[in-house]
Parts: structure tokens; C-alpha cells; sequence
């Protein structure tokens, strides 16, 4: 049995509600802007995911008109930041709805680092910054899907397993990324699995569906 859900019938807000509970986890952008007059802004948008691999871009998801979608479109540029388990109180606060005058960095104490290629600051205890111009601003009903082309990337080097110029990655135990659930949940990375895809040339003609058993200590 199914329950059947219309989005008129529900309502938006409700449905809201319920997409943002099952299209989960999602990765948290922890947006970094700076208004025309020069005060710097941050919050986090977990509507958010790489839009573009070649040249590369990521998008977030204003909902609403909000500082930062004010902001990016003021100046064009934006940074997002990794948004890390051990910055959840920060990310959190960072989304109160502060007046625009007021810079989230201040507000919360978090330490504003010069960005390489753009003005907007990265966040100097996140891991990650990923330096972005605007590429595409698209308005879809009330919300702002921001497109942006990642300039220059920034990471720790010591979340890296290796040398980052010779295939070097940065390995998901020292990111410790934050998700966004439905309600007011979020989650950290749990069980990590590992598989590689299967290309036509191995199909075995059948699929034999292996139920996953964890390994055992
Ligand atoms: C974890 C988290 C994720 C959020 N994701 C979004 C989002 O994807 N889009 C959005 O418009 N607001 C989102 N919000 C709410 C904004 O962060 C909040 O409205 C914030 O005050 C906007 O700040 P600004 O006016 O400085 O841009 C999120 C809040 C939190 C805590």
C-alpha cells in the first residue's frame, strides 16, 4: 500500500515538508557572500549539488530572495564552504535571519580567511572552499537556483590521502561533511561502502543479487 500525495491538494509548505524529507541526505553549501556595500554574509543552503563537471560548476537554491542570492547578484561572486560535523552549532547559527548589515562571521565567531580569486571570504576552519562567479542566476516559481563557476578550490591538506596533484583525493573520515534530513535532523557520514561499477563488457548475462552483510569484526 501506498499513501498518494498531490501537491495541491497537500499545500505547498507541506509539501515542501515532505520533499525535503525524503530527497535526503544533502550536502550543505555554507554560502559566503559579500554585499556591494562590503559586509560579509554567510549561511547555509543545503539545497545544493555540482551542476556542471567541465567547465566546473556547482548551484545552490535560494528560496525566497534571500542576503546571499541579494548578494551574489550585487557582485557576482560567492564561495561555498564545506559545512563539517565540527562546525554544526556555527552552520546552524549562521542560518538565523540576521538583518543584512549584520556579518554572520561576527555574529558567530568564525574567521574570515581572504579568498585567492574572488572578494567574498572563505570560512578559514572549514576544510574546503570552492571559489565561484556567477554563471547563471534561473528563477523557477519563488525560488533562485545559483549557478556558479568553481574558479579556484581550496582545500586542507591534510585531509588529502596522498599527494592532491597525483591523484590524491580527500578522504571522507577527515572531511566529516554535515547532511541535511527532513524535520530539523541532519546527519554525519555513517557506514561507508565501496563498490565498482559494473561495465557492459563484465555483465555476467544474469544478476545475481547479493544481499550486503557487513564485514564482522
Ligand atoms: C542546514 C541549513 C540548510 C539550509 N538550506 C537552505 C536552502 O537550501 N535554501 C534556502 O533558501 N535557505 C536555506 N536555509 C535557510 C537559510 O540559511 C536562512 O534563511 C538564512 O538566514 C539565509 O541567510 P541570508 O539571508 O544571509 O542569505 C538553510 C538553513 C540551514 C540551517
Amino acid at each position: 500500500m501506498r499513501t498518494d500525495l498531490d501537491p495541491d491538494d497537500l499545500g505547498a509548505r507541506p509539501f515542501y515538508k515532505l520533499l525535503t524529507s525524503v530527497v535526503v541526505p544533502r550536502p550543505i553549501a555554507w554560502v559566503s557572500s559579500r554585499s556591494a556595500a562590503g559586509v560579509d554574509n554567510l549561511a547555509p543552503h543545503s539545497f545544493f549539488t555540482v551542476s556542471c563537471v567541465d567547465p566546473p560548476m556547482v548551484q545552490f537554491t535560494s528560496v525566497g530572495v534571500k542576503d546571499s542570492l541579494t548578494n551574489v547578484r550585487e557582485t557576482g561572486e560567492f564561495v561555498v564552504c564545506l559545512a563539517t560535523e565540527p562546525l554544526f552549532e556555527q552552520v546552524n547559527a549562521s542560518g538565523t535571519d540576521f538583518p543584512a548589515g549584520v556579518s554572520e562571521f561576527s555574529a558567530v565567531g568564525l574567521t574570515p580567511e581572504p579568498s585567492r580569486c574572488v572578494a567574498p571570504p572563505r570560512v578559514a576552519e572549514s576544510p574546503v572552499a570552492l571559489e565561484c562567479r556567477l554563471e547563471q542566476a534561473l528563477t523557477l516559481g519563488d525560488s533562485t537556483v545559483v549557478i556558479g563557476r568553481v574558479v579556484h578550490a581550496a582545500v586542507d591538506t591534510d585531509v588529502f590521502d596522498g599527494d592532491a596533484h597525483d591523484g590524491g583525493l580527500p578522504a571522507i573520515g577527515r572531511l566529516r561533511p554535515l547532511a541535511r534530513l527532513g524535520r530539523d535532523e541532519w546527519s554525519t557520514i555513517g557506514e561507508v561502502r565501496e563498490i565498482t561499477r559494473i561495465r557492459h563488457a563484465e555483465w555476467p548475462g544474469h544478476f545475481a543479487r547479493e544481499r550486503y552483510s557487513p564485514p564482522t569484526a
